[in-house]
């Protein structure tokens, strides 16, 4: 029986509240914080750092899921390990050694993962299964919140689940962007066990209605 896991992102928070909304989304049922970190060079937007994630550390008891869209990745892994991130993600094309990127991450006491943009292969997951704790599909190109769900993401996921089945690890599967109530039950069909929400959640008013609402579609 699979394990489903609701993480949603603070990107869609509302940044001057963020301590409160953040132990909301906690109360309301939330497993993991997803936390969005973009370079304004990697991806064309700019967002949170090392502080932030230490300022809302104390707040959640939950696992801090920092997904890093930066380039290069090496050198704030150690300020986020600092900070209180417990798995962390970085895209291969944002470091010029992966291997290296996912030992780091593991060296400095966190869970490893990597990141998939819609449009690349999965071929870098090759000799690195062993280092990877969480893969990550996008179905979106990162870079902002609130955009439409990218539907070839299913095939991808569904190719993920297969390789994670035949490595017997245990690997988490999380699909960002565009998630909502209308396609989670889709995304966990082809194999997702960590769902990202950012606007679907933030987005409305009470976050414990789309949380149970999730859930809900993920048991049927
Ligand atoms: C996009 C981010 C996502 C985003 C998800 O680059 O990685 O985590 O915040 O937001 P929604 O759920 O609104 O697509
Ligand atoms: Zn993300």
């Amino acid at each position: 029986m699979t394990t489903f896991r609701i993480a949603p992102s603070i990107l869609s928070a509302d940044f001057a509240r963020l301590g409160e909304e953040v132990r909301n989304v906690v109360t309301a049922g939330a497993d993991i914080i997803h936390f969005d970190v973009m370079d304004n060079h990697y991806v064309p937007n700019l967002t949170i750092g090392p502080l932030v994630c230490q300022a809302i550390r104390p707040h959640v008891q939950v696992p801090i899921d920092v997904h890093l869209m930066v380039k290069p990745v090496d050198r704030i892994i150690p300020d986020f390990a600092k900070a209180g991130a417990d798995i962390i993600t970085f895209h291969p094309e944002a470091s010029e050694h992966i291997d290296r990127t996912l030992q780091l991450i593991r060296d400095n006491g966190c869970k490893a993962g990597l990141v998939f943009n819609p449009g690349t292969p999965l071929h870098f997951l090759e000799h690195v299964m062993d280092k990877l704790d969480m893969i990550l599909i996008m179905s979106v190109n990162p870079g902002f919140g609130g955009q439409s769900f990218i539907p070839q993401a299913l095939d991808k996921i569904a190719a993920v689940r297969q390789l994670i089945d035949a490595s017997g690890r245990e690997i988490l599967l999380e699909v960002d962007g565009g998630i909502k109530i209308e396609n989670i039950a889709a995304a966990a069909k082809a194999g997702a066990d960590t769902f990202v929400a950012g606007s679907a959640i933030f987005g409305q008013p009470d976050y414990k209605v789309v949380i149970d609402a999730m859930r809900r579609e993920l048991a049927s």
